[in-house]
């Protein structure tokens, strides 16, 4: 089954929407954590439209879980994860004019910038994935340049399927749970696309590397992405910061991975109730 990352990137569109220091986007991965969430997810762009470089430390001194930092192969964001050390680093595209990461990375056209990269992000620990599109030449062009992990892009999908459901939305079938029950019924188009990533999510394993997959998930479109066998992570931040303006991050991370069917992350959530305990008897000895 696959685990749950949460993308927090958007708390910090809010906050820098206002030039303040709130909302925090560390006290929400932090109440990712709690709610059992297996990863965190950040993006640290070029422009610094969200997440600020003096967020990174504090990420990495207080999350306990997984960390994924999704950044552009340029070298000052490869210095900057070398620095950090996140325990998994995601190579992206990056735009400026985009509103969000468009496409995948073109791993074969890029070989000669990628394969420097990855090998020295390797070398320092950090497991390297690669956010391609479904297609069959870029998992193989990602097993060739050694990367340890391809995330498939599943937004040609995402935006198929929210189409498909469009009605539910409008007809007021708003809740996770019910919208599971009704079963997505998919368009022409949607299914040959989770055909593709259905395709490239086997390619990949077949290529010894580990799938992840996100873009443009959803409580409506997640369950026929979470039924693939194999994939190990789901990235999904737009659709759970969202929710969680309305329901809290908790109860929005709870929700998802109920959808995503991963379930709660159990270990670090042990390493959270050590870590507590430890404070609480240091306060009793003190
Ligand atoms: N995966 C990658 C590589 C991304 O760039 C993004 C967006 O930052 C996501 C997943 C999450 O996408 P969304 O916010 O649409 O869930």
């Amino acid at each position: 089954m696959a685990r749950l990352g949460v993308n927090i990137d958007h708390v910090a569109t809010l906050r820098q929407a206002r030039g303040v220091d709130y909302p925090d986007p560390v006290e929400a991965a932090l109440a990712a954590e709690r709610a059992g969430a297996g990863a965190i997810t950040f993006h640290l762009r070029e422009d610094r439209r969200h997440i600020q470089d003096h967020d990174l430390l504090r990420l990495r001194q207080q999350i306990h879980v997984h960390l994924n930092q999704e950044l552009a192969p340029i070298d000052e964001m490869v210095e900057l994860a070398l620095k950090l050390r996140p325990h998994e680093v995601c190579l992206v595209p990056e735009r400026r004019q985009e509103v969000t990461t468009e496409g995948g990375l073109d791993a074969r056209g890029l070989n000669a910038r990628l394969a420097p990269i990855i090998a020295r992000l390797k070398d320092a620990g950090i497991g390297v994935s690669l956010f391609i599109d479904p297609m069959d030449r870029q998992v193989e062009a990602a097993a060739a340049l050694g990367a340890d992990f391809v995330e498939i892009h599943t937004g040609a999908y995402a935006n198929l399927a929210d189409k498909d459901l469009a009605e539910r939305y409008l007809t007021g079938v708003d809740s996770p749970r019910v919208l599971k029950a009704a079963r997505l019924k998919l368009g022409e188009a949607t299914a040959a696309e989770l055909c593709k990533i259905r395709d490239a999510v086997r390619a990949a394993r077949a290529a010894g590397l580990k799938p992840n997959a996100g873009h443009g998930l959803n409580y409506g479109n997640v369950a026929p992405i979470a039924a693939i066998a194999g994939i190990q992570w789901l990235h999904i931040g737009h659709a759970i910061v969202a929710r969680a303006i309305a329901v809290g991050m908790g109860r929005a991370v709870s929700e998802m991975l109920e959808l995503a069917g991963g379930g709660r992350s159990a270990a670090p959530r042990a390493r959270v109730a050590s870590a507590a305990a430890s404070r609480r008897s240091r306060m009793t000895r003190a």
